[in-house]
């Protein structure tokens, strides 16, 4: 008897230590292979007109005017060269700035297409450049964009930015509130090694 309830458990054993292994085998999240994460916080000054002017239209939509964003159009496009401040005030510490473009790109939602290069100037990651894409509903509290990639200390990034209306300055002047959470591979940050021929690096 007792040997008879060994023998037909061992099929369950296996069964069991089978499992296991292909669930080892299995794909789990970046994370668990050593990937770094990096935070940042930061303010953006979106200056739309006056003497300081960062973000200027360089496509008017052909359109009727936008049911929610008067005087806008559908299609409307603004390029940007945003300044980013430690700080919310547009006197604190300059750490890089935000090149792109934002397109009114929904028909009755107040939601940009937001497409820029945050390209940093200041702090341990000075040169370094972090590709952000994303719908910003300007009606939503807090807007979620997606970190695409990266040069230098991004190299290879995936992650999201959380951006907030932090305060409006002026008629002119948005301060945008914006935390990026970026992870990177973990290793190093070298380039790889050049294949050449048939050599393929390992
Ligand atoms: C950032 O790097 C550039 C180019 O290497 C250098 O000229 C500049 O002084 C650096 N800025 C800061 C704040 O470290």
């Amino acid at each position: 008897m007792a040997l008879f309830s060994m023998t037909a458990s061992i099929p369950r054993v296996l069964f069991l230590v089978s499992l296991a292994l292909a669930m080892a085998a299995g794909p789990w999240p970046v994370a668990a292979r050593g990937g770094r994460l990096i935070h940042l916080h930061f303010y953006m000054h979106d200056i739309t007109g006056g003497p300081d002017q960062t973000a200027v239209q360089v496509v008017k939509g052909p359109g009727a005017v936008h049911p929610l964003m008067p005087g806008s159009h559908f299609g409307d496009t603004t390029v940007i060269d945003d300044a980013l401040t430690e700080g919310p005030s547009a006197a604190s510490r300059l750490i890089g700035r935000a090149q792109g473009t934002y397109m009114l790109a929904s028909l009755k939602e107040p939601v940009l297409m937001v497409t820029m290069t945050v390209a940093l100037t200041g702090g341990a990651y000075n040169g370094s450049t972090i590709a952000v894409v994303g719908r910003d509903d300007v009606s939503a509290g807090v807007r979620e964009l997606s970190v695409i990639g990266g040069t230098g200390a991004f190299r290879r990034a995936t992650g999201h930015v959380l951006w907030r209306t932090s305060r409006i300055e002026s008629r002119d002047h948005m301060v945008l509130e914006l935390d990026v959470y970026a992870t990177v591979p973990g290793g190093s940050l070298a380039p790889p090694p050049r294949v050449d021929g048939m050599h393929q690096a390992a």
